[in-house]
């Protein structure tokens, strides 16, 4: 079973390729004259073997009996481009394994026990264009590991357990277009983690966040990512506000706190997916799509989203799919601060996906009831929320958000009566989340 899975991903990895071939297959069944091929059940190994036959350019060991790769394994078989470790169970790498192959264009080593990876791994592989460390355990990348693979076009980490990365560790590699950090446990990523990766002739197309458990999104991170066609970000722990921000109203600063910052998406011009799905955003910043000109396909589903900001799908005259609700959808609150999205949604009914499914989670007397089915003047706000005055300066002040006040309370009609507790919350704006509690994150969404 999990070789399979395993060829099928394989397979799958340049999407043209999977057209020729027949999926689940073993591609290396028959073995072409160039390749040579190891395998547990047949021609098993328990060490790399010390030279190949002169003609022999590509090696591959499925499932052998192999545990470690030393140093200078492959010196003798300079001819190499391209060794594949699939399902074998590594457990060690030594520094300068891969010494020796120049010609090296194509490595893998996926489902091992590799834990650590130590600098000088991938030392001498000039010409190294794809290297995949999938589902092999790792727990730490450190600094310089991928030093010097300047012509590496794809890097895929993904099924790992990857906490954090270090500072500049994609800085050298210019050839970069396609990184896969899917499925690790990733917190954290420095603000200009990716903001040196040189852009001399395309940059990065690709780039696969999804399944870890980033909270926060540093506003440069994507800042130097002009060329980047897809960013996937689903199922991470992004909020907009941190938890903290409900210990006292003083820190209630939206700008600074909001965790999708405005403008985020700025520079990403070229991008024709986005997808946000399995978060906990429970708002959206007005100008949080701009500059995303030639997207396409926007996914919120499974989000906290009750309430959208006027225009925040204004910067987006391509868009062609929204995808506020799959499997679950978020839990829209249908009075004024929804205006915008049920006009939207009547409008661009055809881009909405499975648009009748969305549905009001309140009111109460509107709860279940499909969004786009309802009369505007359905959408009311109650005049009676009695605001604090003590805090409203404050929100308005750092909102960036343009339902700082509903539309029936104009802020020169704001009651001036200070009567409602911090605890009741009643304060107008709509896109605070109403937060889970703090501990709830720390394991929810863990794949
Ligand atoms: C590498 O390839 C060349 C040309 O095909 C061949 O002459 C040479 O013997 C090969 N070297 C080894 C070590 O196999
Ligand atoms: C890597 O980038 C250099 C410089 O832009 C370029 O000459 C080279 O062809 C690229 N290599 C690959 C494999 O794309
Ligand atoms: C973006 O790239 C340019 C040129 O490659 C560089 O000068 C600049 O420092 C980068 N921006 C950030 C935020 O690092
Ligand atoms: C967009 O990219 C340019 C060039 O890299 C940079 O100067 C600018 O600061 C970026 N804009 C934002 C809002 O990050």
């Amino acid at each position: 079973m999990k070789q399979q899975f395993l060829f099928l991903f394989f397979l799958c990895f340049h999407p043209h390729k999977c057209q020729s071939q027949t999926l689940g297959a073993d591609p290396y069944e028959t073995p072409k004259d160039y390749q040579e091929v190891y395998r547990g059940s047949k021609n098993d190994v328990k060490e790399i073997p010390k030279i190949a036959k002169s003609f022999i350019s590509e090696m591959i060991f499925v499932q052998t009996s192999i545990t470690a790769i030393r140093k200078g394994a492959f010196r003798y078989m300079p001819n190499l481009t391209k060794i594949l470790f699939i399902g074998n169970n590594i457990k060690t790498v030594e520094s300068g394994a891969f010494d020796g192959l120049e010609k090296l264009r194509d490595l893998e080593i996926s489902g091992a026990s590799l834990e650590e990876l130590a600098v000088g791994t991938f030392q001498n592989l000039p010409n190294l264009q794809r290297l995949e460390l999938r589902d092999s355990h790792i727990r730490c990348i450190p600094k310089g590991l991928f030093e010097g693979l300047k012509n590496l076009g794809e890097l895929s980490l993904h099924i790992n357990v990857i906490p954090s990365l270090p500072e500049g560790i994609f800085d050298s590699l210019a050839n970069l277009t396609f990184l896969d950090l899917a499925r690790n446990r990733i917190t954290f990523l420095p603000g200009d983690v990716f903001s040196k990766l040189p852009q001399l002739q395309r940059g990065l197309l690709e780039l696969s966040l999804q399944r870890n458990r980033l909270r926060v999104l540093p506003p440069t991170l994507l800042r130097n990512l002009t060329y980047l066609e897809k960013l996937l970000l689903d199922n991470n722990l992004i909020r907009v506000l941190p938890p903290q921000s409900f210990f006292g109203l003083n820190r209630l600063k939206l700008n600074s706190l909001a965790t999708l910052p405005d403008g985020i998406f700025v520079n990403l011009t070229s991008l024709g997916k986005l997808i946000l799905s399995h978060n906990q955003l429970a708002a959206l910043p007005r100008g949080v799509f701009t500059g995303l000109n030639k997207l396409l396909d926007l996914q919120l589903d499974t989000n906290q989203l009750s309430a959208l900001d006027d225009e925040v799908f204004a910067p987006l005259p391509n868009l062609k799919t929204l995808n506020l609700r799959m499997n679950h959808g978020n839990p829209w609150r249908c009075d004024c601060n929804l205006c915008y999205l049920h006009s939207w949604i009547q409008g661009n009914s055809e881009k909405v996906k499975l648009s009748s499914q969305v549905s009001c989670k309140t009111p109460p007397h509107l709860a279940g009831q499909a969004v786009i089915s309802l009369r505007e003047n359905q959408l009311i706000c109650p005049a009676t929320l009695p605001p604090s005055v003590s805090f409203i300066p404050s929100l308005l002040l750092t909102s960036t958000s343009s339902q700082g006040m509903p539309s029936l309370l104009p802020p020169e009609d704001v009651p001036t009566a200070a009567q409602t507790t911090l605890s009741s919350v009643a304060f107008p704006i709509m896109a605070l989340p109403t937060m889970p509690l703090p501990s709830k994150a720390g394991d929810g969404a863990l794949h």
